[in-house]
């Protein structure tokens, strides 16, 4: 299945009866695997958790670290950016050179890479403090 499958597949399983928005995304990983993730929305928090954050969970719970490439599909005029607190978690796993692609159901597709989706990204090397 290709990552664009997976992340349309996914899709259709987001719980988002609050934003009546469902987003699906698909990560593969160094290895070839691929883990999908939709948002799930819930009555105290709306806004609930991302797509993106799904995937990313679904890919830590399997032992795996290394992000080689993402997709993220939506309902939505233009291609969904992610959103701040999404790109910084991609980051964490992800080299700057990492495509991000960015999707409609229409079948409009915008790629970014990690670093430009989180410019000037903070990173470990800024607490060595020495
Ligand atoms: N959402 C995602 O899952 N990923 C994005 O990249 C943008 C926003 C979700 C969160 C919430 O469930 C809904 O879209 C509206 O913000």
């Amino acid at each position: 299945m290709t990552l664009k499958d997976a992340a349309r597949e996914v899709r259709e399983n987001a719980h988002a009866p609050y934003s009546n928005f469902k987003v699906g995304a698909a990560i593969r990983t160094s290895t070839g695997a691929v883990f999908q993730g939709c948002n799930v929305e819930n009555v105290a928090y709306p806004e609930g958790t991302c797509a993106e954050a799904g995937a990313i969970a679904a890919m830590c719970a399997a032992g795996e670290r290394e992000i080689a490439e993402v997709y993220v599909i939506a309902q939505s005029p233009a291609p969904v950016p992610p959103c701040g607190g999404c790109r910084q978690k991609i980051a964490e796993f992800a080299s700057g050179d990492v495509v991000v692609t960015l999707a409609t159901t229409g079948g409009v597709e915008k790629q970014m890479r990690v670093a430009e989706l989180l410019p000037g990204a903070f990173d470990a090397s800024f607490m060595d403090g020495s």
